[in-house]
């Protein structure tokens, strides 16, 4: 059996910050394990500053992890002192301004890749169209001289993706990449990276905020919860969105927006202790979420819960499973 293309094992960062002569240490990612399969789409969801970039970072080798490990196809890419593994990643930014080279024509954007990934020169402008035509810049002569001001955020997207996919990536890290465009561009970017995954077989690690954007992607694939860099809820998206067990997630699924009005009037938002979220560097003991949680008791304050598989493929950090309701009933509360 082939290894999954990306494998985080125990992964953890700690950034230290210098601040009036004082250190402070700000722990982003603590103990993420997670797979990514071949093929397959991940999606990455939590609130502002839970550590998802970070993790996307170490994810690609980008960032060397405090502590854990790192596996691509199998091989630990930090084995040693330096990143040992040929670059099998990608990442997409959700700035695509400053992910392109302002002086750069689409043309010379992407001919350079082209070329060092083994592209022959008398073949690269063949290449260069049948890649704009698959990621819809279309007609593709019309864009090849223009530069990146003269193109709007989705087409500027779209060339970035059309970059990202050069080298063959076994997977991309795709970091909030539609939260620059315009609403009624965004799901076409959505559809263009399902187009990638099903048509190059590439797999996506899919970072953002945005349940309903995750929910669309991923719909085939896995989600992760992330809470102040700890994993906290994780498996098939569709058993995760309809069986939310950890209350963090379940408050989170309380207050996105449903478009049947109906099904809306009968969700009453899951009323959380604390709103505000815990200072980075003053995180709390126990289990992280215990501050803000309506149900916590005292093993929360004093126990890390441990993610456990409670369901195939549904795995929850929560020493109350059993106690919290089910979301079902918690959609009725
Ligand atoms: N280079 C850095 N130096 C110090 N602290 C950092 C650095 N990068 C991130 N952090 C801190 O690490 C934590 C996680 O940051 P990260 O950018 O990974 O979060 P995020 O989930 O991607 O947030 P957002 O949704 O806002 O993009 C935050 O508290 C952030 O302030
Ligand atoms: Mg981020």
């Amino acid at each position: 059996m082939t290894p999954p293309v990306l494998q985080l094992k125990e992964v953890s960062m700690v950034y230290v910050k210098k601040a009036f002569l004082q250190k402070i240490c700000v722990e982003a990612v603590t103990k993420v394990s997670l797979e990514l399969r071949d093929n397959e789409i991940l999606a990455l969801v939590g609130e502002t500053g839970c550590g998802k970039s970070t993790l996307g970072r170490i994810a690609l080798g980008l960032l060397r992890p405090t502590s854990g490990k790192v596996l691509h196809l199998g091989t630990d890419i930090w084995d040693g002192n330096s990143r040992k593994s040929r670059f099998i990643g990608q990442i997409v930014h959700q700035d695509s301004y400053a992910a392109l080279n302002p002086v750069r024509t689409v043309y010379q954007t992407l001919r350079a890749p082209l070329v060092r990934y083994g592209t022959k020169h008398k073949d690269v402008d063949e290449e260069i169209r049948k890649l704009l035509e698959f990621v819809g810049v279309t007609p593709p002569d019309y864009f090849l001289n223009k530069y990146p001001y003269h193109l709007s955020g989705g087409m500027r997207q779209r060339i970035v993706f059309a970059r990202s996919i050069i080298p063959k990536p076994k997977f991309i890290v795709a970091d909030e990449p539609i939260s620059m465009i315009d609403p009624s561009l965004r799901l076409s970017i959505l559809d263009l990276m399902m187009r990638l995954n099903e048509e190059f077989g590439t797999a996506f690690l899919y970072i953002t905020h945005d349940l309903a954007s995750a929910r669309y992607l991923a719909r085939r694939g896995r989600i992760a919860v992330m809470y102040l860099g700890e994993i906290v809820e994780m498996g098939n998206l569709q058993e995760v969105f309809e069986k939310a067990k950890h209350p963090y997630f379940q408050a989170l699924l309380s207050v996105a927006p449903i478009p049947d009005p109906r099904a809306a009037r009968k969700i009453r938002p899951l009323k959380l202790k604390n709103v505000e979220l815990p200072k980075a560097g003053e995180l709390p003991s126990g289990c992280r979420f215990h501050t803000r949680c309506p149900y916590a008791r005292k093993i929360c304050t004093e126990e890390p819960p441990r993610l456990r598989e409670v369901e195939k493929d549904h795995w929850v950090a929560c020493h109350l499973i059993e106690e919290v309701p089910k979301w079902t009933l918690a959609l009725e509360r």
